[in-house]
């Protein structure tokens, strides 16, 4: 299943806009916030589908019954550039254990190959794992993570989660994740580039969060 959240006109599209913005986008403090905000947004989007239970709370005046998470999902992202879009995660999911991957991109000629050089996980048997990084490229990353994450535990579903999608990600993840898994985008975009960018997309997330690398 893949979610489109800008395939329903909403606000978030004006947040869209300006995170696209090559001039905005000169803002960094903008563009992490818009980032933040649309992280927020799709873990309410992804809460509708976690496993709920019933819950009793005491009003003043009575007792009303009321339908609450059974447990908070595991939350992981991709150093640097998830940072910001896990922050909008961790408003809603504000008692959620939570994990890091480090991943460089390295451009081998024509390849793109992805690194991992630091790992850190809360056990992931039977959970509800939410694995954030905003930009879904080539999928490389995602699946590498995921796949070293299984030595937590096997996680009862993956939900994968993007700023913006690129439909050769997709597919990537269609052919190597052995997982039950969902994708939750806030675009989903043209193609990628020679460079493996997302195209439109938005340029380097990572950089524009946090300035750019030597
Ligand atoms: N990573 C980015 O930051 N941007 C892209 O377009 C692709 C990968």
């Amino acid at each position: 299943m893949t979610f489109i959240l800008n395939q329903a006109n909403s606000i978030a599209n004006n947040m869209l806009k300006e995170l696209r913005d090559k001039n905005l986008q000169q803002d960094r403090a903008r563009f992490r916030q818009h980032v933040e905000k649309l992280g927020s947004i799709l873990a309410f989007e992804i809460s509708k589908h976690l496993p709920y239970k019933a819950e009793n709370v005491e009003t003043p005046l009575g007792t009303s019954t009321i339908q609450v998470l059974s447990e908070q999902p595991v939350l992981i992202t991709v150093l640097r550039a998830g940072i910001p879009f896990f922050q909008g995660f961790q408003y809603f999911f504000d008692q959620a254990d939570c994990g890091f991957v480090g991943a460089q991109r390295k451009e081998n000629g024509e390849a793109i190959t992805i690194d991992l050089d630091y790992l850190t996980s809360p056990a992931l048997e039977g959970k509800q794992l939410i694995m954030i990084d905003p930009m879904l490229a080539t999928g490389k990353s995602f699946v590498k993570a995921v796949e070293a994450l299984l030595r937590y535990g096997k996680p009862a579903h993956v939900y994968i989660a993007a700023l913006v999608a690129a439909p050769e990600g997709i597919a990537y993840l269609k052919e190597k994740l052995k997982l039950p898994y969902s994708v939750y985008t806030c675009a989903l975009d043209e193609k990628l580039n020679a460079q493996s960018y997302i195209v439109p997309g938005l340029g380097d997330a990572g950089d524009l969060s946090y300035g750019e690398k030597i």
